[in-house]
């Protein structure tokens, strides 16, 4: 019913020859998926020439961040619009590292979703808790706030356009994964959430990501849960033949 969505996250890795062999490898590798679509979120002055190296291919290219106005004295930042003239598609929203590391607010987040569905870009929300929240029992009270405030303003019609992304904090770039159990039981609980919210249209084709040391050894039996629509790949898809195998659904 939904089609799955395999993605990776390049972070702030490789130099703009590393990046252009990857691209083409993957082009190698990933010919015919069916029923996947496939995604590079990928450093913002690459995107350009990967968007133009993958044209063609089933890789789609996204970003990793974006500022929610349209232009202005923003130093330093990327706006929606340019995302689109350079051929991109998707962007994160909320990654865990912009959350935690550069401090951005639900408050934040929420207006990159809107101005993302604004400009025709396909948003990606990523939520998630963190250890000691999972510990204390508050991982749905987490996740529900992120969601709920990530996606306020958000109409059924736009939402329609947007992936969530269940990474938990404790399991992203440790080599510690959720069990299959453990995200099925989070992604079910965002579905419903989706469901209240916007009804069973939305809630039934909106695909929920995991995310958090994702590798071709575990991919199988993360995505063979029922809710579980693909994946966020960071380590993993800096290597074609990883990510290509991930891709493929697994070892
Ligand atoms: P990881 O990163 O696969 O290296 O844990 C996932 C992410 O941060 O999106």
């Amino acid at each position: 019913m939904r089609r799955g969505l395999i993605a990776g996250n390049w972070k702030m890795y490789k130099r703009f020859d590393e990046a252009m062999v990857l691209a083409s490898e993957l082009k190698r590798y990933l010919t015919d998926l069916g029923h996947r679509d496939i995604l590079v979120c990928v450093p913002f002055p690459y995107l350009k020439a990967l968007a133009d190296a993958l044209g063609g291919s089933p890789v789609h290219i996204g970003a990793q961040n974006m500022h929610f106005e349209k232009e202005g004295a923003f130093t330093g930042e990327i706006s929606g619009p340019m995302l689109v003239s350079v051929g991109c598609e998707y962007v994160l929203a909320g990654h865990s590292e912009r959350r935690h590391v550069f401090g951005e607010s639900d408050a934040w987040i929420n207006r990159k979703i809107l101005a993302a569905l604004e400009v025709g870009l396909k948003p990606i929300l990523c939520v998630g808790e963190r250890l000691e929240q999972r510990e204390q029992g508050a991982t749905v009270d987490v996740v529900g706030r992120q969601l709920a405030k990530g996606l306020e303003g958000v109409p059924a019609d736009a939402a329609a356009g947007l992936t969530i992304a269940y990474e938990p904090v404790w399991a992203i770039g440790t080599g510690r994964t959720a069990t299959p159990e453990q995200g099925q039981e989070v992604h079910a609980f965002i579905r419903k959430e989706i469901r209240r919210h916007y009804g069973d249209g939305v809630a039934d084709g909106m695909r929920i990501l995991y995310g958090g040391s994702v590798k071709p050894e575990n991919a199988r039996a993360l995505l063979a849960e029922p809710d579980i629509d693909g994946v966020l790949v960071g380590g993993a898809s800096l290597k074609a033949d990883s990510f290509a195998a991930i891709a493929r659904g697994g070892l």
